[in-house]
This record gives structure tokens, C-alpha cells and sequence, in this order.
């Protein structure tokens, strides 16, 4: 079978693209650039495309039977009529919250695709943490940040690229809508804690309003709605009650990986450097 993955130069897409290559599948990785493409196996296919030029991604997506997407609505629709157009069996989409309030674009364009589908919709990534919080705990060792006692739990990664890799491979899971979030429920302030226990130091969380979480995400390059919709999701997740289940475990009978986990395994992006 040969296997789509998209986005395999970012977290999620090269996570699973290195996980996919150790089956007996053929896996293409798509870029828009694959001189600037590395970082994954050999037996990883590179293959040049871009959602906003249908011509080139139909010549990628031909010969293949099914895609991982990540979620763009403003390309999803040139994305399927593509896929529908080269054959493919099957849909793995990254669905995000983020994606529209008045109906989903990218979930309407899957569902009318003809394509069998399953939507995965991560909640947010434990990468989040060293977009947000690396660069104050490297050169100030403190944090300024909103809401220290919203709660949400952190999904790492690796689990995300695991589910989607288990829904490509195995059946049973179409037409299926997967809300993965991580294994444990952490407040902001324990998130930051557990950063500061694997550096071995203590870091000062000092409480921002609402409007400078808001500037704050804009001046990392965050767009404006989505720094809206961060802060506006932590507000809702005050002293929420903890998850008591583990949604990746359910899939892929892997317990999910902890926040302090991921944290050991980025130590490195917190610590003061060049
Ligand atoms: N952060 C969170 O908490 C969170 C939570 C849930 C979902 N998400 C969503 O998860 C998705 C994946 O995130 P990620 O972190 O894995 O991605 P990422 O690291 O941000 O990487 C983005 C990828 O998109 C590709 N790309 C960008 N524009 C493209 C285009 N026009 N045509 C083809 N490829 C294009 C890039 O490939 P090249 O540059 O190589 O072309 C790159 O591989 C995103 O949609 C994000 O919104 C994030």
C-alpha cells in the first residue's frame, strides 16, 4: 500500500512518517520544497507538492491509496477533489477546533469527498509549551502567562502521529471522530512546575490578564483568532475537572505519554543557551 503523508516537515506529519516507515508500506512524505526536506528515513519517498497547486499535488498523490491531511480549510476542497480524482481509499484527517464555528469546512469537504474518512481533532499539543513558555524560561527563568489554574491535558505528539498511524493501518475506524487528548489533566502553574522539576529549579509563574496573553501569543507570530481562541479555551478550563480516561490508549492500546515525559525529552529548548 502506498501511504500520503502530508505536513511531514512539521511535528505531527514527520512524527508518523518515521513511525509508518517501519511497516512494509511505501511512504511518500509531501513538502513544498524537498531541497530544504530531511530529517526522515531513507525508505521515506520525498515528493514535491503544495494544496494551492492542484496539478503538482495530483502528480504526488498518484498512485496512492491513502493520505494522512492536516487540517487548511482554505485548501481542504483543492486537496479531496485531488485525492477523489487519483482514487484513494482513505482519508486520515487532523481536524482542529480552531477550524470554523458555523459548521466545519474541512469536515464538510471530507464527509463529500466520497472518500472513507476518520477525523482525528487533537486537543492542544504539549509542544505548545516550548512555543509559548522556551524563550522567557531561557532568558528570564520565569514565565508570564494566563489563567494558572486552567486545566487541559497536554497531548504529546508522538501520540497524535500513533493514532493516525493505528486509523491508516487498521479497519474499523471509518466515518469515526477521535478527540484525543493526553493522559493527564495539569493546570498551567503544574505545567510550568514540571518544567522546572526536570531542570532541577524552581520558575516563577506570574499571572497575565486575558488581553496580554492575547499580545503576547500575536508577538510568537500566533494569528489573532487563534490567540483568541487559546486564551478564551484556557478561561473555559479553570478548575475544569481532570480527564479520567486516555483516548490515544483507547486506539492504539498504548497508555499516552506524560507532560513530564515530553518535558524530559525537550529539556534541552528551556535550558539558557547561545
Ligand atoms: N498546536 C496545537 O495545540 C494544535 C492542536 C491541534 C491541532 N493542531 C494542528 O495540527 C496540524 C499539524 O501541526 P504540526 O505541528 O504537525 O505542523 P507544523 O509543524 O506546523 O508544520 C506545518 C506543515 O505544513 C506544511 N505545509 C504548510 N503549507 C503547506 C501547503 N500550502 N501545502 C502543503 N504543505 C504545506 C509544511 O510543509 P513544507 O514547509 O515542507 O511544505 C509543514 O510540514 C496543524 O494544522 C495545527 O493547526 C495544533
Amino acid at each position: 500500500m502506498r501511504i500520503l503523508v502530508t505536513g511531514a516537515t512539521g511535528t505531527v506529519g514527520g512524527a508518523l512518517a518515521t513511525q509508518l516507515a517501519e511497516t512494509h508500506h511505501e511512504i511518500v512524505a509531501l513538502t513544498r520544497d524537498v531541497n530544504r526536506a530531511d530529517g526522515l528515513p531513507a525508505s521515506v519517498e520525498w515528493a514535491e507538492g503544495d494544496f494551492r497547486d492542484p496539478e503538482r499535488l495530483r502528480n504526488a498523490l498518484s498512485g496512492v491509496d491513502r493520505m494522512y491531511l492536516f487540517s487548511d480549510a482554505a485548501t481542504v476542497h483543492t486537496v479531496v477533489s485531488a485525492a477523489a480524482d487519483c482514487g484513494l481509499d482513505r482519508l486520515v484527517v487532523l481536524t482542529s477546533p480552531v477550524d470554523g464555528t458555523a459548521g466545519n469546512p474541512v469536515k464538510e469537504a471530507v464527509r463529500a469527498s466520497g472518500i472513507d474518512w476518520t477525523f482525528v481533532e487533537p486537543g492542544p499539543f504539549a509542544m505548545n509549551a516550548r512555543d509559548w513558555w522556551s524563550y522567557p524560561i531561557r532568558h528570564f527563568g520565569a514565565v508570564r502567562w494566563v489563567y494558572p489554574k486552567a486545566r487541559i491535558a497536554p497531548v504529546h505528539e508522538a501520540d497524535v502521529a500513533d493514532v493516525v498511524a493505528t486509523v491508516l493501518l487498521e479497519d474499523g475506524h471509518t466515518g469515526r471522530e477521535y478527540t484525543i487528548s493526553g493522559p493527564e489533566s495539569l493546570t498551567q502553574q503544574e505545567q510550568v512546575a514540571v518544567i522546572g522539576e526536570v531542570l532541577g529549579k524552581e520558575i516563577p509563574f506570574q499571572e497575565i490578564s486575558p488581553e496580554e496573553g492575547k499580545e503576547l501569543l500575536m508577538s510568537h507570530g500566533v494569528p489573532a483568532e487563534i490567540a483568541d481562541w487559546v486564551v478564551a479555551t484556557l478561561a473555559q478550563h479553570v478548575d475544569a475537572p481532570s480527564v479520567v480516561d486516555d483516548p490515544a490508549e483507547r486506539i492504539t492500546g498504548r497508555p499516552g505519554r506524560t507532560f513530564a515525559q515530553w518535558v524530559a525529552e525537550h529539556a534541552d529548548d528551556f535550558r539558557p543557551g547561545p
